[in-house]
């Protein structure tokens, strides 16, 4: 087990997810966590996140010394880098120039961290992200990489296996930086690496039937996306048939989505139940035009259908609801240090559903999206379901840009429809992570026959990610986008313009509300 102890950075979680690929466990600790506590974990190594803070507030997140004498290899990361030099006696202090993004560093390949990269030149580029340096090293440290600005981008005092870096290793524009941390963890921690999805697996079945207890039950927040399906399949391997799975058709799936989950789930040995929830979704969404406000609505709705469903089934205050969050839905939903971008709807359950239950259960909200699919894949689930393309709780709320009705919502279904059997057709859809319509609220003139249009506009997304968390749009040839192009305009009332959207995320997202 390897500790990340976080002080409030916006990285932590991909710092965890990297230890993960290198096949090493890992939990990620508030900074508060007694020391006592983290001895008793045993931990191989310990890594100090980074943070918004100067190590000179106050207020700012501090660590008792004790933690550098429990003989646990430490590394620290940017915050941690100038936290570990001033709790050991170094000196911190404000940049005259603050780096910011790509610099060119340079290392010391004697350092265990810069070790046995052989491609790795002794310049190369990492990610910084910091306002403060370290001005003078603590007792017994050496610096072992350095920038322009920066004297000390890296440090060691090798005998007491505590290691530092001011850049960000965990980002993908610090090249080698993933070696790095495999170098920490296996050079100095001495890990073998030989944690698996599997591990987690069954670590997590276990874990979940103690918490469940012997008698417990289970109401399952069911979307029928790939989230949900393999939390399905992680309860039902934990606790069998005490697990109901609860699907809500709130009337803002796509089109035939309903039937598809519901066939899906009929072959599979589970309690399954279908909820057609349309009226009640709708009647509460009319006229409502803001994205936050659509996403508050349709998260609370969520829950109330599952309080009405937890009464049908007797599932007692002694059970449990669970969810199938995953850590995005985190951290854009602002739960973690880090702003709000919109509400995941599984954020929003209100306080007195919650109450209904003992506890919500959200066993994979530290995995990142191609990670719950490997834990899909490790529970035998078939590929098409582990593979396929996420679709948002809200649904097409958050596709319809301003108010959502009846007519708007079998509009945009038709079109998507379209747009998806053709990209089917073009042998593309297993290469565009996620593709989908969006009726805008925008409306044009055209011409059709002889006569002049004053219809929607609809835009097509597409793109390519791994995580979600970042993405490209995806390039469609234009043949591809011409023929669907052409049949939407053709076949679907109200539509007489397409938009292709070309931007990335950032800045953009990929849901455009
Ligand atoms: P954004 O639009 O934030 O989307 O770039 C990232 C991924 O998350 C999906 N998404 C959601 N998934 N509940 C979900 O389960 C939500 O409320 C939600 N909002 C966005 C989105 O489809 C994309 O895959």
């Amino acid at each position: 087990l390897c500790i990340v102890l976080d002080f409030g950075g916006q990285y932590n979680q991909l710092i965890a997810r990297r230890v993960r690929e290198c096949g090493v466990y890992c939990e990620v600790k508030s900074y508060k966590t007694p020391i006592e506590e983290l001895r008793a974990l045993n931990p191989v190594g310990i890594i100090f996140t980074g943070g918004p803070n100067s190590v000179y507030d106050d207020a700012s997140p501090r660590i008792s010394p004790e933690i550098f004498h429990l003989g646990i290899p430490i590394l620290g990361i940017c915050y941690g880098c100038q936290l570990m030099a001033y709790t050991l006696g170094g000196k911190v202090a404000t940049c005259i120039t603050s780096e910011y993004g790509k610099t060119e560093t340079t290392y010391d390949p004697s350092c265990l961290l810069f070790a046995g990269i052989q491609d790795m030149p002794e310049q190369a580029i990492s990610w910084m992200s910091h306002t403060d340096y370290i001005s003078e090293l603590p007792a017994g440290f050496r610096a072992t990489a350095h920038t322009q600005h920066c004297p000390v981008a890296a440090m060691e005092n090798k005998e007491q296996k505590l290691y530092a870096v001011q850049f960000h290793p965990e980002v993908n524009h610090t090249q080698f930086g993933v070696r790095m941390i495999d170098n920490f963890l296996k050079k100095v921690c001495g890990c073998t690496g030989d944690w698996t999805m599997g591990n987690f697996c069954k670590a997590t079945v276990q874990s979940l039937r103690d918490q469940i207890g012997p008698d417990g039950r289970v109401l399952l927040a069911l979307s029928g996306g790939v989230d949900s399906s393999v939390l399905a399949a992680l309860l039902a391997e934990a606790i069998g048939e005490r697990l109901t799975c609860v699907f809500v058709d709130h009337g803002l799936m796509r089109k035939n989505e309903g039937d598809e989950v519901e066939a899906a789930f009929a072959k599979w040995d589970v309690n399954f139940v279908r909820v057609n929830a349309e009226e009640r979704f709708l009647s509460k969404l009319a006229g409502v035009e803001d994205p936050q406000e659509k996403r508050h609505i349709i998260g609370a709705e969520f829950g109330y259908v599952f309080r009405d469903e937890a009464e049908r089934f007797g599932i007692t205050k002694q059970d449990f609801l669970a969810q199938g969050t995953i850590y995005p839905d985190v951290i854009e939903s602002g739960q973690g240090d880090a702003d709000v971008i919109k509400s995941h709807h599984n954020k929003l359950l209100p306080a007195e559903v919650v109450a209904r239950f003992q506890d919500v259960l959200e066993p994979l909200s530290l995995l990142f999206k191609d990670e719950v699919r490997q834990l899909g894949r490790e529970l035998g689930l078939p590929e098409y379901l582990v593979m396929r393309q996420p679709f948002p709780g809200p649904g097409l709320a958050i596709r319809i840009i301003g108010a959502v009705t009846k007519e708007k919502a079998d509009t945009l279904r038709d079109a998507d429809w379209i747009y998806r059997e053709e990209i089917a057709k073009a042998g593309l859809d297993k290469q565009i992570s996620q593709y989908f319509a969006v009726l805008t609220n925008c409306r044009s003139v055209g011409v059709m026959g002889d006569g002049r249009t004053y219809d929607y506009t609809l835009a097509l997304r597409g793109v390519t990610t791994t995580d979600f968390m970042t993405a490209d749009f995806a390039r469609i040839p234009y043949e591809v986008l011409e023929a669907i192009s052409a049949r939407i305009v053709n076949e679907v009332k109200n539509i007489n313009r397409i938009v292709y959207d070309v931007t990335t995320k950032p800045p953009a997202t990929i849901e455009w509300e």
